[in-house]
């Protein structure tokens, strides 16, 4: 179903995340023809480039971002003749009438303005806007994370954008939040009725939320040797999964209804005590190693040579939730860069029988576990008891009851970034952040963070291409539990 037409500015036009994520999505959106033709792209930074010349590097992105199968030349050429560029300096004063002859060309368009810059410019771009005039009930803006990097700076930055931006045209993505098996966390939980009457104490073990990614800091070292793994991933895409996993039901699907949910979640979650840090978090730092057998280079190495860097590549940690539904019920989650494989999943383990019919031999005693798979391989495994065929008598195995959505469904998964930038156009919010839930995760993250920094402890190396630390294995083993590992 195509989307109103709309203007949509781009600031940041000429970073990566434009030329990776943004302008990827938004040719498969024209291609399949929920652009109207009618809108246009406009693409912001501050070097000074001609149209044609803007058009070029996009092109050469989409060569390099997009598959070459579902790049034809005619809708690229089409897709491109959308794209307009202005030089304007988010800071000062330069550029911006000529956004503004722009965009008054068609005032009563829809209006979105992606900040995919760096967060110090969230303010000041936002000020110029409404200084231009620019800003119209029509008007969305969109931030990307980390909006700030602990609750202080993150109010400023909600400060700032709100004093010219109500907050229902603000779109804080988390693209986490746009990836398809995210979405359809909601579908599993809310729409099959198996699952939400077991959801809860009395019948679920633990739950363990994992984000490994194979990649190294890759020429990001600047952003992220400031921020480290609780800030890049824990605090935004890893809570929002808990979010979704632990919430209670929201009474529909409107964005608020689904907001304050996710706001109790975050709200609840109980803050580790100082001296608890060192027992409930290990801290890991990834050096030289294997993966896939190709040798990589340590984090150090990663930043250019450092000789020392106390940011943590790694991160594992043990929460408790403060609500009914999860009293004692604990939450392990872990994420870390240069791990073995590229895999996220959330893995629900059900408690064991108090009792059983069959002998302890007959089976490694292993209770019912729903292992949702984020991706790659997006799917869901319950994973079952199944007796073993044969005729040596009462042996069980766990096996799994396995749905492969690729196989299921047989198509192409959008990318997570084309759901988000049409849901703005939209003025869906459902799946962008609320003010209230950005902070909330910070007042969580900035306990532990504090911790952290008030006992500099190195993080812990691990060897590229292992889990992390020993000590996060040691974490959940602790307890008489294990990480999941596939069947
Ligand atoms: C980003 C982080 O938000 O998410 C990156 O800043 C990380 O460090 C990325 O690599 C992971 O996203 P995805 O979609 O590849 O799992």
């Amino acid at each position: 179903i195509p989307v109103a037409s709309f203007d949509g500015v781009v600031f940041g036009a000429t970073g990566d995340l434009t030329m990776r994520k943004l302008l990827p999505a938004l040719y498969y959106r024209f291609r399949d023809r929920q652009i109207p033709e009618t809108s246009r792209i406009i693409a912001a930074a501050r070097s000074h480039h001609p149209d044609s010349e803007y058009r070029e590097m996009a092109q050469a992105a989409l060569r390099r971002h997009v598959p070459a199968a579902d790049l034809d030349p005619a809708t690229m050429e089409g897709f491109l003749a959308h794209i307009t560029y202005v030089a304007v300096d988010g800071l000062g004063d330069e550029g911006w009438p000529d956004l503004a002859r722009l965009l008054d060309e068609r005032p009563d368009q829809v209006r979105s303005y992606y900040l995919a810059t760096s967060p110090n410019l969230y303010g000041p771009i936002c000020r110029n806007l409404s200084a231009h005039g620019l800003i119209g009930p029509k008007s969305r803006v969109v931030l990307e994370k980390p909006i700030g990097h602990d609750l202080a700076s993150a109010k400023a930055i909600n400060d700032q954008v709100g004093q010219v931006f109500p907050e229902n045209q603000i779109f804080r993505i988390d693209h986490y939040l746009g990836k398809e098996t995210v979405q359809n966390l909601l579908a599993l939980r809310f729409a099959n009725t198996i699952f939400e009457r077991l959801w809860n104490a009395d019948v679920i073990d633990h739950v363990q939320i994992t984000v490994a990614e194979t990649v190294g800091v890759e020429g990001r070292g600047g952003y992220y040797d400031g921020s480290g793994a609780l800030r890049d991933m824990l605090q935004n895409h890893m809570l929002q999964l808990l979010c979704l996993l632990a919430m209670e039901s929201p009474l529909s699907l409107d964005p608020d209804a689904v907001r304050d949910e996710k706001l109790k979640v975050l709200r609840a979650l109980k803050p580790i005590p100082a001296h608890d840090v060192p027992s409930l978090t290990v801290r890991g730092q990834y050096v030289a190693g294997a993966i896939d057998g190709k040798p990589v280079p340590g984090y150090l190495a990663d930043l250019g040579g450092e000789t020392r860097s106390l940011t943590e590549t790694f991160v594992a940690l043990k929460l408790d939730l403060m609500m009914p539904r999860w009293a004692g019920v604990p939450f392990y989650l872990r994420t870390g860069k240069r791990l073995p494989q590229k895999m996220s999943e959330i893995v629900v383990q059900f408690r064991s029988s108090p009792f059983s019919i069959f002998p302890p031999e007959s089976f490694a005693r292993e209770p019912n576990r729903l292992v949702i798979r984020l991706q790659p391989e997006e799917g869901i495994k319950l994973e079952i008891m199944t007796k073993e065929p044969g005729p040596g008598g009462m042996r069980l195995r766990a096996t799994g009851l396995d749905i492969s959505f690729e196989q299921t469904f047989n198509q192409r998964y959008p990318d997570a970034y084309e759901r988000l930038l049409m849901d703005v156009v939209r003025g869906n919010a459902t799946l962008f952040m609320r003010r209230d839930e950005v902070e909330a995760a910070w007042a969580w993250a900035d306990g532990v963070l504090q911790a952290w920094a008030d006992r500099p402890e190195p993080p812990r190396p691990y060897p590229a291409g292992t889990w992390g630390p020993t000590a996060a294995i040691a974490l959940i083993e602790r307890d008489g539990r294990t990480w999941h590992e596939d069947i």
